[in-house]
């Protein structure tokens, strides 16, 4: 008896000083595994007598049930102590305020793309894109600009260094190059990955990033334009004024925008003109529908025989109208940022300010958000 109760005394010692989960289990290994001390114990009862079986069993017994109970009491104890450990270590303080949402927001300029865009579409254009990097070809010789004509100056073009077959491409300086591989996919000339199917009769707008080196309050080295042709056999000048005023008015969502034409000159068109917006950019925003500033935002006219001819369409039998129109600069006008250049210097601080929600209701003349 005495050895059980110095067995029982010693393991619950060892019960109360396991410190841990592993430690635990080691005494229970120890006291009622395979040949653990109160195991080995149970054994001997076989070879005992009878009367000696009836004495010693229960005892045995009594020592191993009590030894698993307060095994399991120790278990649940130190399961409690660790889960109050982690949770006091992972506590979520709910009281620090909330780390700011950071919100993206649309760019003026890719807003007022969606916007031009949709009112054209809406009037039966289809969408028409071209590469940034341009040959000489397409952005001047297809376009009619004449070999070493000063007219290839006035567009400060960023040129490329030469490259292997001794050709220098350029950055286009215009949406004007995507006009001739619209026509010439169109013609079945070219492999027809910008306009895939275009036929004759053409009607297009082309958006897109153009370059010039150039900076100042209404110039930067890029900026976008959205680009337009219409080729048929019966297309005037009146078609591209209706189109241009329909746009105008549609795009500004009042009645109150004040446009003018300019004759003008491009190697492209004949005849040619430039349309200019009426606005004031005494303050520090721009406000359209009075003042006595115009701010000029597309080139358009008549497309040049020689045009056609380049991009092998007839033009006995087609003709057309184009324009181009500065899209970054209608931003400014119809959202009234006075500076270009604040368009494309990344702060966030001006995009918080001038940018849209990419979740805003739908614009009621566009069906945009
Ligand atoms: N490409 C001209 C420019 O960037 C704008 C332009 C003028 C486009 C007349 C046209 C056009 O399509 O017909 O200054």
């Amino acid at each position: 008896m005495t050895d059980l109760s110095q067995l029982e005394a010693e393991i619950s010692g060892r019960i109360a000083q396991a410190a841990d989960l592993a430690e635990l289990d080691a005494v229970r290994v120890a006291a009622l595994g395979k040949s653990g001390s109160i195991s080995e114990l149970l054994k001997t009862l076989g070879a005992m007598s009878p009367d000696e079986r009836r004495e010693r069993g229960p005892q045995i017994n009594g020592l191993r049930d009590r030894a698993g109970q307060a095994i399991a009491a120790r278990k649940a104890e130190l399961e409690a102590a660790e889960l109050d450990a982690r949770l006091a270590a992972e506590r979520v303080d709910l009281s620090l305020p909330a780390p700011p949402e950071r919100r993206g927001r649309v760019h003026p300029t890719m807003q007022v793309m969606d916007e031009m865009i949709a009112i054209f579409a809406a009037m039966g254009f289809g969408l028409a894109e071209g590469p940034d990097i341009e040959d000489d070809f397409h952005n001047f010789t297809a376009l009619n600009f004449p070999p070493k004509h000063p007219a290839r100056e006035m567009h400060d073009t960023f040129w490329l260094p030469e490259d292997a077959n001794g050709e220098r491409k350029l950055l286009r300086t215009h949406t004007s190059p995507v006009q001739v591989r619209v026509m010439q996919a169109a013609n079945g000339k070219l492999p027809s990955w910008i306009a895939a199917g275009q036929q004759p009769p053409i009607r297009v707008v082309i958006p897109g990033r153009v370059y010039r080196s150039d900076s100042d309050a209404t110039h930067t080295p890029m900026f976008h334009q959205l680009e337009g042709l219409v080729i048929d056999r019966t297309i005037h000048m009146g078609h591209l004024k209706w189109t241009l005023a329909e746009f105008t008015k549609r795009f500004f969502e009042t009645e109150a925008v004040v446009t003018r034409f300019r004759p003008h000159h491009f190697p492209f068109t004949e005849p040619s003109a430039e349309m200019d917006v009426q606005c004031d950019r005494s303050g520090g925003a721009v406000k359209i529908g009075e003042g006595s500033d115009w701010l000029e935002i597309l080139g358009g006219g008549m497309v040049h025989p020689n045009v056609l001819r380049n991009c092998g369409l007839d033009p006995d039998e087609w003709q057309g109208f184009a324009f181009g129109l500065g899209v970054d600069r209608l931003g400014m006008l119809k959202y009234g940022m006075p500076d270009l250049r604040d368009m494309f210097a990344g702060d966030p601080r001006w995009l918080a300010h001038y940018g849209f929600s990419a979740f805003a209701a739908p614009n009621p003349a566009t069906g945009l958000s």
